[in-house]
């Protein structure tokens, strides 16, 4: 009968055993798992631990500073890189979402490589990987839909003699409970999973910085209309996209020519599949009001009814 206290402590303990002196380096996403991993490497060995985030510019609004001003104080050694202008530049026209993907997962590696450069040899490259990770990694060679990039993987571009992946015999609930007795605020232990390349595969088409902040507007109000609610717990992830269609609309005394933003809430167990969630019609008409109100460039609100399969979770 053990407690996650006890698991806790167990794990802090392995974990400096096995460091001994060592340096430890952890690509720090922002992400549950990641942020967990961070937060148990931090307590265990302190000092020895850096972390490099690699802000792409690909986030949702005010993430990246969350990140940072939690980050900043748990580890001495905590690294953000502000690389939004060469993400957004090797982007630039880019509208296929496989390519988009790509250029994203080898810029991340390009970065990374970098900053490990700076930091000179280490000894282990610790990761997030949780016990879900580890069977379907095991699973083979399943048809890929979309290939996931994860900030994990990159072993072959750092110098370093081990991995280790403290989480790895956890279920996500057991990472989430680790991370609150950690002591991590709540909503970055309950955060909803969010690929890798980030807002890049929810603005659909090719990619400006003005259309990334006006997606990061309206998602920004979507969310907190679905807190509001009461409703974030029980939708298990949820999103807005901008697409790529613009339409007539009016306003006030004017003709308008505008984005059509899509919004997206899936239930899902295992995100294999999902069905759309039942989003009350007065949760949508606030969530719509207020974002063409509040948003410019979107003047037409559309709520995605489509499960997976057919459709995935993400449009890209
Ligand atoms: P789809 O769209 O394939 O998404 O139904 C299933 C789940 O995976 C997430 N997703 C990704 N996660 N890198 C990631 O780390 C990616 O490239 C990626 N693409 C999709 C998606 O958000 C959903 O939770």
């Amino acid at each position: 009968d053990w407690t996650m206290e006890d698991y806790m402590k167990t794990s802090i303990r392995a974990i400096r055993e096995k460091v001994g002196d060592g340096k430890v380096l952890l690509a720090l996403s922002g992400g549950v798992d990641s942020s967990v991993c961070a937060a148990l490497l931090a307590e265990a060995i302190g000092k020895q631990l850096t972390c490099v985030f690699v802000d792409h510019g690909l986030m949702r609004k005010d993430e990246g500073d969350e990140v940072e001003s939690i980050f900043a104080q748990r580890s001495a050694n905590f690294i953000r890189v502000d690389a939004e202008t060469r993400f957004l530049i090797r982007l630039a026209g880019v509208d296929e979402p496989e390519r988009k993907r790509k250029i994203i997962g080898e810029e991340f590696i390009r970065v990374f490589e970098e900053e490990a450069r700076k930091i000179g040899a280490v000894d282990f490259l610790a990761q997030g990987t949780i016990y879900p990770d580890v069977i379907e990694s095991g699973a083979g060679d399943a048809a890929v839909i979309k290939s996931h990039h994860n900030v994990g993987g990159l072993p072959d571009y750092v110098d370093f003699k081990e991995i280790i992946e403290p989480l790895r015999l956890l279920f996500k609930d057991e990472v989430r409970q680790l991370g609150r007795e950690l002591g991590l605020p709540e909503y970055l232990v309950m955060r909803q999973p969010f690929p890798g390349p980030g807002l890049a595969i929810r603005v659909i088409g090719d990619l400006t910085k003005e259309k990334l902040d006006t997606l990061r507007e309206a998602d920004f109000i979507f969310r907190d209309e679905i807190a509001r609610a009461g409703l974030d717990k029980g939708i298990n992830q949820y999103f807005a996209v901008l697409t790529n269609t613009r339409s007539v609309g009016v306003m006030g005394d004017g003709r308008t020519y505008d984005y059509t933003l899509a919004l997206r809430g899936v239930t899902t167990s295992d995100f294999m599949t999902a069905d759309w969630a039942r989003i009350p019609y007065e949760v949508l008409d606030r969530v719509s009001v207020r974002i063409v109100n509040e948003v410019a460039g979107i003047n037409r609100i559309v709520y995605d009814i489509t499960s997976k399969p057919p459709a995935t979770i993400e449009w890209e």
